[in-house]
């Protein structure tokens, strides 16, 4: 039994790049392995949400992970700010963290220039927290997609740096993990990029098949092909890769034929798709409803898992504070 951790910053509704480049994977962890997922709602203040935004999006998050098949009783469900063990470790962890190693992670840089107005410190040690979350449980893979994995490495480097600064073994140094046995990027039909919701262009898993059929039919595509075998344009790419995704192997290779004959109609293709990611994501929102109205359930949720989590965190943090040499 591995110990798996992982987590989802509470920023709005999951979406298609959350769902496969992250949920897909917990729920195939969750049936052998040690999991903890939670809702990374302290990572999300970094955008200065409101407190009834923070309150709504994380519990929306938390009913969104039952809804697609996370199980309490199979893994340690929690909200990240349940855990105080989490803040002491950060602060303990801050203390190696270097503020140019801070500064050259690729995700900073993002920010800083997308938001020049709000670089705050909580987005420089953003990669810290997120060590932090991972170590405290020692843990051994951490499923996430391709964008996480410059902040698995500094989780890497700062759980390494712990251990050779103190001579010991207290953090298991964490791998990114995905079934496929690649990082899944998921990527949005805007043209360029990834799916995200800073990227304004998210399929939700709350979306009904109306709002599916109309984002799905305004993807950008090419005028199309004019010559067998043409390489595609990226939109095409991410037209296909989704649908890769999504759809079933023999739908992929259907359309990846006709485009290969010059024959495809980009408007079928796109119907197909819509249809196939409405057949996925119904059931789950079907659940997301029926999950948001039983508060008592989620209450119940969060209890265990908070306690379940803490136990945890706090066996680690009682083990850091005592190597560091608080020992009075
Ligand atoms: P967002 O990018 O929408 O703000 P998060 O950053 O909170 O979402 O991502 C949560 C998880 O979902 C992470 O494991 C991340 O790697 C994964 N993820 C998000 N977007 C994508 C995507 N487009 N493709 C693959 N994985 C993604
Ligand atoms: N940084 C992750 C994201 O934006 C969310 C996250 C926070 C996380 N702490 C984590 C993911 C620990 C995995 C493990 O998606």
């Amino acid at each position: 039994m591995d110990t798996v951790v992982s987590g989802i910053r509470s920023t709005g509704n999951l979406h298609l790049g959350n769902y496969y480049g992250a949920i897909t994977n917990f729920l195939r962890m969750q049936e052998e392995n040690n999991c903890y997922f939670f809702v990374a709602d302290w990572h999300s203040l970094t955008t200065h949400p409101t407190p009834g935004e923070l309150y709504k999006n994380s519990r929306t998050i938390l009913a969104e992970y039952l809804a697609c098949g996370l199980d309490p009783e199979k893994s340690v469900i929690y909200i990240q700010s349940d855990v105080p063990e989490i803040a002491e470790l950060y602060l303990l962890m801050n203390m190696n963290a270097y503020i140019g190693e801070l500064e050259r992670t690729t995700s900073f840089k993002d920010k800083v220039r997308k938001q020049p107005d709000n670089v705050n410190a909580g987005l420089l040690t953003y990669p810290v927290l997120m060590a932090v979350d991972i170590i405290i449980h020692k843990a051994k893979y951490v499923p996430v997609g391709k964008d996480q994995e410059q902040n698995l490495e500094m989780a890497r480097k700062f759980a390494r740096r712990f251990n050779t600064m103190y001579k010991n073994e207290l953090f298991t140094i964490p791998q990114p993990y995905s079934f496929s046995g690649e990082m899944i990027k998921v990527p949005g039909l805007d043209g360029s990029g990834k799916m995200g919701k800073s990227e304004g262009n998210g399929i939700f898993l709350v979306d009904d098949p109306k709002v599916i059929r109309k984002k799905v039919m305004k993807a950008v595509t090419d005028s199309g092909p004019t010559e067998p075998n043409q390489p595609m344009a990226e939109p095409i790419q991410n037209l296909f890769s989704l649908m890769k995704i999504v759809g079933a192997e023999g739908t992929y290779n259907f359309f990846l034929e006709q485009y290969n004959n010059c024959s495809i109609r980009y408007g079928d293709m796109k119907k197909q798709l819509a249809e196939d990611i409405i057949t996925a994501t119904t059931p789950v929102r079907e659940r997301i409803e029926a999950i948001s109205n039983d508060e008592a359930y989620l209450q119940r949720v969060m209890k265990q898992g908070a306690e379940k989590a803490r136990e945890s965190a706090s066996k680690t943090l009682q083990e850091a504070r005592h190597i560091i040499g608080f020992k009075y």
